[in-house]
């Protein structure tokens, strides 16, 4: 058995329990309250077992995990008081990532592992639009045309746009209106930045789970200061990340421990104003998500930021103070004491307005899977540095990190865009015949009968064999990304 991991302290010892860690938990409180650092205790935790770990670290205050830490009076009289005799500072392997390619390792997807329903809420699009963006997907699929950048799917809208009354048979009405409203969208996705994070070499989720020589988990750190700025990018980039993951990994049951810990800081963001449709398949996500071996830990400032739905999932809570100034207030700390298993010795909602800074109310749950009795404790100092590395040091890491030089140089290889350009003037693209009959058409283009690679491994034709199998939408999570082309095309459309 993997040992319990010791995250805080009341009359009890506070064990997270590692095979219980899948099912999933919560870190609330105020602001100031302590969550960053229980984030940090529970992810150094998770990383000493030979865990990895994802977090997106909003303040940029997570990178100092990458340190061992220092002694303060705050440190030295949380060790004092908790009798932590053979306490050591220790920092953890880190490797670091950004969406813009500045404070870590770029991270990419192309355009089809994003889907067009993911995309059409980071470009705001409403019904009519989305389902316009879906056949434009469609027919770039039925024609063999990648969609990895964003130009390619610029060229494509434009292409379908400039061809709609020879598609409108087989693919019914698609108006000027829509296309020209997602390419003003995606003319904003760009100014945000977004045309770095579209393209090849696209994120390994491999890259993501690992451990050192040591055989100690590896924090990702997603610096996401700069994402956070625009809140739907960096909503829809964990939602992608999240989905991507759950058909990534294989089933693996219960596992001894988690093969992978995900931290959503201001996890509010990802469900507000989400669309009913794409919150159930979160809902079901997190899920099934589980029995891949995969825990998810939503921080947030306040328990009513996420879905009911979600967090009666949440198995393993940590609240720290909440305030309890308004009426709204009041209710907040009514509704998080209720979602606690009720422990006689103490008065839950009154605590949490008490509680100090670093101290929570803590019910992980049992062997049984069954909620502890809740606990009101102090977490566990860390073992790294509190608060943020300098500039220098990142570098450093960065550096030396195993996956350096992998995703620093954008590729781009021939898709949608390319092979549009040089069709210009050309008929529209035909419908492929079923049947295995005629060579693939990229055959007839230099080099491109295996030669392309892009992701590691991947040729052109592994590519297109994904691009096909994200067309038929067989998982959960391909429904995710796929799925209101089904309620669409299986709904009035028909
Ligand atoms: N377990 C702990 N051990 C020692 N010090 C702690 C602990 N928890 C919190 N602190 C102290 O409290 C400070 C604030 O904690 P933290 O940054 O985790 O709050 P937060 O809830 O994440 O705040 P915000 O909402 O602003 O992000 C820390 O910088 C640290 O000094
Ligand atoms: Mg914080």
């Amino acid at each position: 058995m993997v040992e319990p991991l010791w995250i805080a302290q009341g009359t009890l010892r506070l064990n997270l329990l590692p095979p219980m860690a899948n099912r999933h938990g919560l870190v609330a409180g105020a602001t100031g309250t302590g969550k960053t650092v229980t984030l940090q205790v529970m992810a150094e935790a998770f990383s000493r077992i030979g865990v990895p770990v994802f977090a997106a670290d909003i303040k940029g205050d997570l990178s100092g995990i990458s340190q061992a830490g220092t002694s303060n009076p705050k440190i030295a009289d949380r060790v004092k008081k908790l009798k932590l005799g053979d306490f050591a500072f220790a920092g953890c392997p880190v490797t670091f990532w950004d969406v813009f390619g500045q404070e870590g390792h770029p991270v990419r997807a192309t355009i089809s592992e994003m889907g067009p329903l993911l995309l059409g809420r980071l470009l705001n699009l409403n019904d009519t639009q989305e389902g316009v963006l879906n056949l434009v997907f469609k027919i770039a699929d039925d024609n063999q045309l990648l969609l990895l950048d964003l130009k390619d799917l610029q060229a494509m809208l434009q292409y379908v746009g400039d061809h709609s009354k020879e598609f409108q048979t087989q693919y019914g009405n698609i108006s000027a209106a829509s296309i020209g409203a997602i390419q003003r969208g995606l003319l904003a996705v760009q100014q945000q930045g977004g045309d770095k994070f579209f393209g090849e070499p696209a994120l390994n989720l491999d890259d993501l789970i690992q451990t050192d020589a040591q055989g100690r988990g590896v924090v990702n750190i997603l610096a996401a200061d700069k994402l956070y700025q625009s809140p739907k990018v960096y909503a829809t980039f964990l939602l992608w990340l999240l989905t991507s993951l759950f058909e990534h990994l294989p089933e693996v049951g219960d596992p001894e421990k988690p093969k992978l810990v995900f931290f959503f800081d201001e996890a509010h963001l990802l469900f507000a104003d989400l669309p009913k449709i794409i919150e159930d398949q979160v809902v079901q996500v997190v899920r099934l998500i589980r029995s891949k071996g995969v825990g998810v830990y939503f921080v947030t400032q306040n328990p009513l930021d996420i879905p009911e739905t979600v967090l009666g999932q949440l198995g393993n809570r940590v609240q720290h103070a909440l305030r309890a100034f308004t009426p709204a207030d009041q209710k907040a700390v009514k509704a998080a004491a209720d979602t606690f298993r009720t422990n006689p010795k103490l008065d839950v909602a009154k605590a949490i307005t008490e509680l100090e800074v670093g101290e929570a109310l803590v019910s992980f749950l049992d062997e049984k899977g069954t909620p502890g009795v809740v606990e009101r404790a102090l977490v566990l100092p860390p073992h790294s540095q509190i608060g943020p590395i300098t500039p220098e040091q990142r570098k450093q890491l960065i550096t030396n990190s195993v996956v350096a030089g992998v995703y620093e140089n954008a590729v781009d290889r021939e898709s949608a865009y390319e092979v549009l350009k040089s069709r210009a003037g050309v008929a529209a693209p035909t419908i492929p015949a079923a049947g295995p009959a005629s060579p693939p058409w990229w055959e007839n283009i230099p080099g491109m009968s295996g030669g392309g690679r892009g992701r590691r491994g991947d040729t052109v034709v592994d590519a297109m064999a994904k691009s096909a199998a994200r067309a038929i939408g067989s998982s959960v999570g391909r429904q995710i990304v796929r799925g209101v082309l089904g309620s669409l095309l299986g709904g009035s459309r028909r």
